[in-house]
């Protein structure tokens, strides 16, 4: 199959899932060259066991030289203070403070902050007219972020604008000048920016969110520098906002038109394996790249030192040697050892938070909405990162508990 994966429209169009099923069964190594740089390029690994093996042997993938490929060649300006941009033993020591601030216990508290503000943000769509529902996803990690990291409450829009530009910056409805690299520029600057001026403030009046936490911190008996922390502020929020809104979208979309939404809201045995199957589903970051640290041979093909691999997360989570009947969204699928939120030092550590959020945000839309009808056609992000949904046009039936609320 010649299409590559890194053309745009493949992923507009929904393709991406039939090219990862070819490459899984006929070319699991490959090197896709990059169209608009000639020379430069990265090995693809699409199959789960590779996939795996790649994210979880530090020790010949390195995460130091970048880990999206919008990086690649460039080298990545936060190796070493950025957790997601650090190996071990480096790593770890980063990791711990984080570890904690976003473990069950801390972020336990946040409940019903976040309670209120799923109810808010579905509460438009109780009224039986059409409702984005893609659009108010779009706000539900912020809904947590914000108390996490005490961001004030009047920042919530420009942070989304920013973050879209860093996450989805080939898609245009983000892009400054029609330029993929000078939106990219924008949104780092500005965010970067913002968590500077932010993190000053904090230095004179102490808090003891996330940011109180890290300033507080010490490592090793030394503090974290302030680089480390604003570029860790960064890092999770584009880590959150780039993915949460993207489970209950894919999920909506596809169960809403077969009835599966219907029968998953009257069946809450199943709420947390359906929530892991939507992880799978979704897959919302489909891909993270890593650089080899000495020659590998994948497949009986030699993979030279120095060169980037990206590991296809979407792909593994459909991988049929691991998952059975994968292309069935099964409410009910246990065991579901999915790879949505990586695998090995790197897993993401804000996965707490993110279970913590879609049980909430799945409670309440099972205990206000019966059904969903999806009414206009799905328009998907413009990304070969973000596997997401951009618009998602649905109208709501409420249950008879959401319609006496609205009553009373
Ligand atoms: C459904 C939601 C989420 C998904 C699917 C997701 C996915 C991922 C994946 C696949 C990785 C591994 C990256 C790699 O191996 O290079 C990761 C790491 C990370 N995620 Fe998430 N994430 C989610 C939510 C969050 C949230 C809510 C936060 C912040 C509070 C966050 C912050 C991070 C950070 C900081 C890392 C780097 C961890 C490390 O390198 O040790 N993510 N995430």
């Amino acid at each position: 199959m010649t299409t590559s994966l890194t053309d745009v429209g493949l992923y507009t169009e929904g393709g991406h899932r039939d090219l990862w099923a070819w490459l899984r069964q006929n070319e699991p190594v490959r090197w896709e060259p990059l169209p608009s740089r000639p020379g430069e390029g990265f090995w693809a690994v699409t199959r789960y066991a590779d996939v795996e093996r790649v994210l979880r042997d530090s020790d010949t993938f390195t995460s130091e030289q970048g880990t999206l490929v919008n990086l690649l060649g460039k080298g990545d300006p936060a190796a070493g203070r950025q957790l997601a941009a650090t190996d071990p033993p480096q790593h770890d020591r980063l990791r711990l403070p984080l570890n904690e601030a976003l473990h069950t216990r801390a972020i336990g508290s946040l409940e019903p902050d976040v309670r209120a503000g799923v109810r808010r943000l579905l509460e438009p769509g109780l009224d039986g007219g059409p409702f984005d529902f893609a659009a108010a996803m779009r706000r539900l990690p912020m809904i947590a972020m914000t108390p996490l990291l005490g961001l004030p409450e009047g920042d919530t829009d420009e942070l989304i604008r920013l973050v879209s530009m860093c996450n989805a910056e080939e898609d245009p409805d983000h892009q400054i000048g029609g330029d993929v690299q000078e939106t990219l520029k924008h949104g780092h600057r500005e965010l970067f920016a913002y968590f500077t001026d932010l993190i000053r403030d904090r230095r004179r009046r102490p808090t003891d969110d996330v940011i109180g936490l890290m300033l507080a911190a010490r490592v090793d008996g030394e503090p974290f520098s302030v680089s480390s922390i604003i570029s860790n502020c960064y890092s999770m929020l584009l880590g959150a906002s780039g993915t949460l809104p993207h489970v209950p979208t894919a999920a909506v979309a596809h169960l809403a038109p077969i009835g599966g939404y219907r029968a998953w809201a009257a069946d809450r045995d199943q709420l947390g394996n359906g929530i892991e199957e939507a992880l799978r589903w979704a897959t919302p970051a489909s891909n993270f790249m890593r650089y080899t640290r000495r020659s590998v041979v994948m497949h009986g093909v030699s993979i030279p030192s120095g060169s980037p691999v990206v590991a296809y997360l979407g792909s593994a989570n459909f991988d049929p040697d691991v998952f059975v009947d994968p292309e069935r969204f099964d409410v009910a699928r246990s065991p579901n050892r999915h790879l949505g939120f990586g695998v090995g030092r790197h897993y993401c550590v804000g996965s707490h938070l993110a279970r913590f959020v879609l049980r909430i945000l799945f409670q309440e839309m099972f205990a206000s909405i019966d059904d969903v009808t999806v009414v206009e056609p799905v328009v998907r992000f413009q990304s070969t990162f973000l596997n997401g949904i951009k618009q998602l046009t649905v109208v709501a039936s409420p249950t008879d508990r959401a319609l006496r609320q609205a009553g009373a």
